[in-house]
């Protein structure tokens, strides 16, 4: 077909759907009224009937060509957005040559709204960064303040206390101080425990499993059920090779995860537990409890679920969280180890 046949016939599917199918009907009909009153002429009645039905067949084939082509689009449409769906953020609806003008606009209007969804979303996903990041920052200075200086100066007052029971000649005096000692001992307790909680400079110290150990210990201490904390051994060593901040992220959502079993599922037990495969490291917070059924709209009342999928997809985590009503909970959270070298993914990405 020359160029120029090809352009008309690629404008003429352009048409909507209703004038091609008019339009190609019409056609079709005057062919056969046009070969019909030309065998006609000859009264061979098995010709007309023959030339009848091509003209039948011919129409139907040319209308379901029409319609499949016209179509098109729309089928193109689903699978671009099942694969949105499944997490392809950048999939979008191709251009077709020849679909119908008026479903071609449809999927460019839709490529523009996925356009401005991710848009939307990188900037939301910057803003819970910021926060998050804000938030710990702010943390850690209380935490500092808290563990450094108040703690410090309540430490100085129960060593005055006990220079001052020392010297007290008075049994009374001496009694009433060491009541006193005994209460500011009390509140410097509460307030390391506090700082710990805000921030947990443990995990600076002495790393993320010692960190988890000492969670589980504070947390599952009375009547609250006993937290297990169970670690690979090739999780132990991934667990070194974590950076602060890879660290701060598991460190986060086993605490948040612990706490939410803790608050709203009345396990019998929880255990956290830490595996690792090749420059994976993967948290597993699991409990026997209540079980919940998520958010149908996937807006939980809380912030502590999103909380902890934002944290962990800020590094380029995996989470998951998987319950059934009566049948416990699990959170996972699976990240790299260490950051994916951006230069080196560009680097063989073009090649
Ligand atoms: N382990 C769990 N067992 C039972 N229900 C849970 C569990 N984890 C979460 N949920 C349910 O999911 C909801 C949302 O949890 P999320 O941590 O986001 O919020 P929250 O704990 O209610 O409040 P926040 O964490 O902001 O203080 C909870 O209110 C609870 O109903
Ligand atoms: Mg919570």
């Amino acid at each position: 077909m020359s160029a120029k046949a090809l352009r008309i016939v690629r404008r003429a599917l352009r048409w909507p759907l209703a004038a091609k199918l008019s339009g190609a009907n019409a056609v079709l009909l005057l062919a056969a009224v046009g070969a019909f009153w030309a065998v006609q002429r000859g009264s061979h009645l098995v010709s007309a009937l023959a030339v009848a039905a091509v003209a039948l067949c011919g129409g139907v084939a040319l209308n379901v060509a029409l319609v499949t082509i016209a179509l098109r689009p729309l089928h193109e449409l689903e699978m671009t957005a099942q694969r949105v769906w499944r997490g392809e953020l950048d999939a979008r609806v191709r251009r077709s040559p020849v679909a119908d003008g008026a479903l071609e606009r449809v999927s460019q209007a839709f490529n523009l709204l996925l356009d401005s969804v991710l848009a939307d979303r990188t900037r939301i996903r910057a803003l819970a960064a910021q926060v998050i990041e804000t938030g710990d920052r702010e943390r850690a200075a209380l935490a500092r303040e808290l563990h450094d200086s108040t703690a410090q100066s309540i430490a100085g007052i129960s060593y005055q206390l006990i220079a001052a029971e020392q010297m007290s000649r008075d049994p009374v005096l001496t009694a009433q101080l060491a009541e006193v000692r005994v209460a500011t001992n009390a509140i410097l307790e509460e307030v390391r425990l506090l700082s710990q909680s805000v921030y947990p400079r443990i995990l600076d110290d002495l790393g993320l499993v010692s960190a988890l150990r000492d969670l589980a210990r504070r947390l599952g201490k009375g009547k609250e059920p006993p937290i297990l904390v169970e670690v690979a051994p090739a999780a132990d060593r991934a667990a070194q090779r974590l950076t602060a901040d890879r660290a701060a992220v598991l460190y986060r959502v086993a605490r948040e995860a612990v706490g939410n079993a803790l608050r709203h599922a009345r396990p019998d037990q929880i255990t956290i537990r830490l595996d690792a495969t090749v420059g994976r490291i993967t948290l597993r917070v699991e409990d026997d409890g209540a079980g919940f059924t998520p958010a149908a709209d996937g807006f939980p009342k809380g912030t502590g679920l999103f909380g902890m999928r934002e944290r962990v997809s800020l590094v380029d985590g995996r989470f998951d969280v998987s319950s059934c009503l009566d049948g416990g909970t699990i959170v996972t959270a699976s990240i790299p180890v260490t950051a994916p070298d951006r230069s080196s993914l560009h680097a063989s990405s073009r090649e």
